[in-house]
Order: structure tokens, then C-alpha cells, then sequence
């Protein structure tokens, strides 16, 4: 079967990318297969013939493709949001007294609601920087750096502008400064080249499911350095089992129990699709795709658009008089095309591009076609302009 030629869904136009990807790579489906036909193996936790050990081998290729200098500190988990509250949580457990946290209006709710549970309970004070042209500028977290402030979390990609922050100054300066810095590349990482060895940032955290092609369930962390991240979780990891003390060793000090073992085998497949297309051919799909859309969108003079010139392939608009849940329920039902609607997890940033009300969002994939995007932004006129006559 081909990639989005799937039974019920022919014909369908996914325009919802930036949520999960589909279709999956069909290298991504046979792994996930093949990894439940065999018996689950991981080497140090069970013992099975001659089956892949997708833990360690994902492991390896995902360091190899983040530039992460050490294989073991890459961590598995469920999705960015675990991701997000280990090493959030993890890191304020570790402290004596309320400090002072940095994040930015740009982010998502899996960075905004764990920090602000830990204001709500005194443990942080915290100050959400704003952004200036999509962008978080250096200047704007300098400002907001106060004498007790440890810890700054900041996404690398918005899912709502589609904007690439420029991390590395970011990273350079809170290292010099010692404020530990922790980045959500869930939307960066599958569309754009990462080289964690020129961004010295202290926790890097992605997702499977969206750009990397995985399946739904599987995520993850790098951590260079774990000391600085309270084990939130303990139990099983199948190494030291006399000791009631978690082990200390990276992986398993922060992977306990079974893991998503399809999960892991479709990040591993994934990872590898995207390394045999190539980054470069990736983002140069993903921009001729976005700038043709954006195109089409700016012909009808009642489709605001939010982010004319996107880094990643995230259109976001509404449409002047309908309701934005209407224009997406229009388009899923008389034209088979599958959008986003609402504030996209990510409220800071519609208080600032639309008062509020939310957008109409459509993110493309590798496997999205520039026909696709055609009739899609037909579609999307056709109800602009049926709406205003
Ligand atoms: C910027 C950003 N961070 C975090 C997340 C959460 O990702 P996950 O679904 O893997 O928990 C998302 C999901 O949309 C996102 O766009």
C-alpha cells in the first residue's frame, strides 16, 4: 500500500501534520510490525534470539541525528509533554527555595501548564517573555533575567507561527550565566537539521509522532547532564534488581518498566526515512509547499494570514466573518480536507496574533503535494468567498 492511498481514507487531503503526521513512511509501518512479530528484546532486560534491540538501535540513530555527543542520554518517553514534566518537574525537585523560571508566549500548554502548576505552589515565580516578529529575541530573556532565575524553557519551533527561534546565542548565554536550559524541539526536530553539538542547550526534548514520523506514544530527551534532573519516576529497568535504589546509570535512571517497543521501532524506521531522503530535500519541500499556499491564501482578500514567512511548513489564517471550527468542519466535510482549528494548545500567541479566538492551521509533510496544497487552497477560498457574497 502506498503512503495516504489507505482504504477509507483515499482521497483524503491531511493538512494536519503538525499535530501527527500521515501518512506514515511505509519503512515506519513494516518496523512496527516486524518489532511485534518478534519477541520484545532489549539487550540487559530480556533475552530473544535474533531480534532487533530497537531501544539501543534507535538510541544510537537518534543520537547520530541530533548530533548528541553521548548515545545514553538519549531517554525514551511517552511524547514531549512527558518529556517536558520529567525534566521540569525533575529539575525544580532538586530545589531548596522558589527560583525564579523564564518561558516564552510562543509555547505550548506541555510548557505552559507544568510551570504554571509550580508558580501556583510557590515553587517558581516565573515571566513569560513576549515575542517580537515571531521571534524570541536574546535581548528580550536578558531582560527578564533576575538574580534568582535558574531556569529558562523555550520552544525551539512554534506550532502556531511556525517560526524558528534562534537558539544557540540563547543557549551560549544562560550557559555562561549557569541558568539551565531546556528547549522543545517537538515541531523543529524532522524539519530541520539539529546539531546539538553547536547549541549548547542542557535538555533538548522531541516527539515522535509529528516530523520524526513515529507513531503516537513515543517521544523523548537528550540530557548531557543528569545531575542537574530529579528522578520523578522509579521501578524496573532490569539491571541492579537487588537494590531498592533506582540506578544512577543513564539510560535507565529515567527509564523504568517496559517501553513502547513499536513505538521506539517506528521512531528508529522513521529516523531513517527521513536520513534517506535527506533533511535538505525536506525543507526545501516544505517551504515550496507552505510559500505556494500561502500564495493562493493571499488572492482572497478575507483570508487573514498570521505568518506570511514561515520556517516550517505551518499555514495558520481565518477566515473574515465565519467562525473558524466552521470553516474547518466545512472543509473536512465538502472537501475532504483535514485541518486544524482553535488555539492549538498554545493560547499566549493567539492573546497576541487574534485576541484569542483562535485559527484555522494546516502543516504539510513530506508526502503532501503541491496538488494537494492547490485544491486545498481552492477549497479554502471557494468558502471565503461563497461566505461574503
Ligand atoms: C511546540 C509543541 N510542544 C509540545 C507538544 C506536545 O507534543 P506531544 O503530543 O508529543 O506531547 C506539541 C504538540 O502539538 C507542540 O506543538
Amino acid at each position: 500500500m502506498e503512503p495516504g492511498q489507505q482504504n477509507e481514507c483515499e482521497g483524503l487531503i491531511y493538512l494536519n501534520n503538525a499535530a501527527t503526521s500521515w501518512p506514515k513512511p511505509p519503512g515506519v509501518i513494516a518496523e512496527v510490525t516486524k518489532s511485534l512479530q518478534n519477541p520484545y528484546f532489549e539487550q540487559g532486560r530480556t533475552t530473544a534470539g535474533g531480534a532487533i534491540d530497537y531501544p539501543a538501535a534507535a538510541r544510537e540513530t537518534l543520537a547520530n541525528f541530533f548530533h548528541a555527543e553521548k548515545t545514553d542520554h538519549i531517554i525514551f518517553t511517552q511524547n514531549a509533554t512527558d518529556s517536558l514534566n520529567q525534566l521540569i518537574h525533575g529539575f525544580t525537585w532538586n530545589a531548596t527555595a522558589p527560583f525564579h523560571t523564564i518561558t516564552t508566549e510562543l509555547e505550548h500548554n506541555s510548557v505552559l501548564r507544568p510551570l504554571h502548576a509550580l508558580e501556583m505552589n510557590g515553587t517558581i515565580t516565573l515571566t513569560t517573555v513576549p515575542f517580537t516578529h515571531h521571534q524570541i529575541r536574546l535581548a528580550a530573556i536578558k531582560d527578564a533575567i533576575r538574580a534568582d532565575t535558574r531556569l529558562v524553557v523555550m520552544t525551539h519551533g512554534s506550532n502556531v507561527l511556525g517560526s524558528v527561534q534562534d537558539i544557540k546565542p540563547i543557549a551560549e548565554y544562560l550557559r555562561a550565566n549557569d541558568i539551565f536550559f531546556i528547549v522543545d524541539g517537538a515541531q523543529s526536530a524532522g524539519h530541520i537539521p539539529i546539531d546539538l553539538t553547536c547549541m549548547p542547550v542542557d535538555a533538548f526534548v522531541f516527539t515522535g509522532h509529528k516530523a520524526l514520523f513515529g507513531i503516537p506514544g513515543i517521544g523523548g530527551f537528550y540530557l548531557p547532564d543528569p545531575t542537574a534532573i530529579a528522578i520523578t519516576k522509579q521501578g524496573g529497568t532490569g539491571s541492579d534488581s537487588g537494590s531498592l535504589r533506582q540506578p544512577m546509570e543513564m539510560p535507565t535512571r529515567f527509564e523504568s518498566g517496559t517501553h513502547n517497543y513499536p513505538g521506539i521501532a517506528s521512531l528508529y524506521a522513521g529516523v531513517q526515512f527521513i536520513e534517506g531522503v535527506g533533511l535538505a530535500a525536506i525543507e526545501r519541500k516544505g517551504r515550496e509547499l507552505t510559500q505556494s499556499f500561502i500564495q493562493a491564501l493571499k488572492k482572497t482578500d478575507t483570508i487573514v494570514i498570521y505568518n506570511e514567512s514561515p520556517d516550517l511548513p505551518i499555514v495558520s489564517f481565518s477566515i473574515d466573518g465565519i467562525n473558524n471550527s466552521e470553516v474547518g468542519f466545512i472543509l473536512a466535510r465538502a472537501y475532504n480536507v483535514i485541518t486544524r482549528t482553535g488555539l492549538h494548545c498554545a493560547p499566549l500567541i493567539h492573546q497576541r496574533i487574534d485576541g484569542g479566538s483562535g485559527c484555522v492551521r494546516a502543516s504539510f509533510s513530506w508526502f503532501t503535494t503541491l496538488e494537494e496544497c492547490r485544491v486545498a487552497t481552492d477549497a479554502i477560498r471557494e468558502v471565503a468567498e461563497s461566505a461574503h457574497r
